[in-house]
């Protein structure tokens, strides 16, 4: 059912008298592979991200620096939860910004305009070749996937003019992940976007910026859900679990979500 449908269908039942919930409750679910999907429980009425005009403001212009890239259907839900979780990081009262595949800047623009606007202190670093992602380390299945070699057509400078608005607290590290953390010397992060695309540079990232992390930090990973990119769902699955942290908080959008608690203990495995 069209979201048209859907609200003249709403209209209807709630002009006879019917109330919201029961039209909701009698619009039928979706079957796929033997699995009820329920279509129509809150998706209409729950979409904060068209409804937020400061968001919108500033979606367009990341949106913008992505040169239609970024497709609204599967980017704006990501970008506005990517938003909020830049301003819940800033509750912490110290610690740098870590983006770790930025491509054209889209992402690191929302969480450096939310860093701007707050007047944090620190910095905000950027890991990516700028130049695609790289052939090495791939799995087979990222290989079939034909991973290697996406997001090629951009540079670093393009990025840079893109960001230039934040150069005084953005810095860049271009190359190979995880080679360049060896020299990127950075202490404290409060807020991680991870958006590596393959396993083992999302374990790399994980390695290295999870011992950083001060009370409080917000990770974000946003290739965890997707079927394309499994291996990074696999490594940051078996890497909580090693560490015997709690796990990632899965989303609908595709990513997922870890706020590190010094004293953490496990989520209650239900
Ligand atoms: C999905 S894109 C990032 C999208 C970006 N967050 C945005 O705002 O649109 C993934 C990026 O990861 C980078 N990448 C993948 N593997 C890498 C590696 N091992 N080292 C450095 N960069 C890598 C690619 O160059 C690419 O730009």
């Amino acid at each position: 059912m069209s979201d048209l449908k859907l609200a003249e269908y709403i209209l209807q039942h709630v002009k006879a008298g019917g109330r919201i919930i029961e039209a909701l409750n009698r619009i039928s679910p979706m079957m796929a592979g033997g699995e009820r999907y329920d279509t129509a429980v809150v998706g209409p009425f729950a979409m904060p991200w068209k409804h937020d005009a400061m968001f919108s403001m500033i979606y367009a212009q990341a949106n913008a620096i992505e040169r239609g890239a970024w497709g609204g259907f599967s980017v704006e839900p990501r970008a506005y939860i990517l938003l909020k979780m830049a301003e819940l990081a800033l509750q912490c009262p110290a610690g740098d910004f870590v983006e770790c595949g930025v491509f054209r800047g889209g992402t690191a623009f929302l969480a450096a305009d939310v860093f701007a606007k707050a007047g944090a202190q620190g910095r905000f670093h950027l890991f990516d070749t700028f130049a695609g992602v790289p052939d090495a380390d791939l799995t087979n299945e990222e290989k079939a996937a034909r991973i290697g070699g996406s997001f090629g057509d951009v540079s670093v400078d393009e990025t840079r003019g893109n960001l230039e608005r934040f150069a005084d607290f953005v810095e860049f590290h271009p190359g190979f992940v995880p080679d360049t953390f060896a020299d990127a010397g950075i202490g404290q992060v409060r807020y991680a976007h991870i958006d590596i695309n393959t396993g083992q540079a999302t374990l790399a990232c994980l390695e290295y910026l999870v011992p950083r992390l001060v009370d409080g930090a917000v990770v974000v990973l946003d290739d965890y859900g997707w079927p394309a990119y499994v291996d990074c769902k696999l490594v940051t699955d078996e890497y909580f679990s090693e560490q015997g942290l709690p796990g990632v908080i899965p989303l609908h959008t595709g990513q997922a979500i870890y706020i590190h608690r010094s004293n953490a203990e496990r989520y209650l495995n239900f």
